[in-house]
């Protein structure tokens, strides 16, 4: 077994001091450690998208990140893209279009979702199609999530798709 390593991480804002293996994973130490349920556990091997959370606001899958890596960068997870206990626009807009099925890949959806607006403010349908390239639903929803990501595109050109 390997030496436990004490470092700290910043999710959501806050900074959890935390002491573990340093295979651990984001993925683990989210769920396991730090109780932040909301990322989910798919594949475990970086294929579905399930786990996907941003680190410095780029989407990273967690189960491909080591925990102890990520020291000192800002991990924002489902947990903390609401405002003030209001839903993110993306969460509102993904309910508004009835794009919600089983849910399991919605927090991955979610969060890759708000970083592209956040980066890029006028997707197209397109961009919103490759920007979730690593996102996979199980329930094979695409469509409705395309189309409720892109009304909130502010180009009336993503619109309507
Ligand atoms: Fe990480 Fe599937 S659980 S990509």
């Amino acid at each position: 077994m390997s030496d436990r390593i004490s470092f700290s991480l910043q999710v959501n804002g806050e900074t959890h001091a935390l002491t573990a293996a340093p295979e651990r994973t984001l993925l683990e130490v989210l769920r396991e450690d730090l109780h932040a349920t909301g990322t989910r556990r798919g594949c475990d091997q970086g294929s579905c998208g399930a786990c996907m959370v941003l680190v410095d606001g780029e989407p990273r899958l967690s189960c491909l990140s080591l925990a102890v890596t990520l020291r000192g960068r800002a991990i924002t997870t489902i947990e903390g893209v609401e405002t003030g206990g209001a839903l993110h626009p993306v969460q509102r807009a993904l309910i508004q279009h009835g794009a919600v099925q089983c849910g399991f890949c919605m927090s991955g959806i979610v969060v890759t979702a708000k970083a592209l607006l956040d980066h890029h403010p006028n997707p197209t349908p397109e961009e919103i199609r490759q920007a979730l390239g690593s996102n996979v639903c199980r329930c094979s929803g695409y469509s409705k999530v395309i189309e409720a990501i892109a009304s909130l595109s502010a180009s009336p050109a993503s619109q309507g798709h």
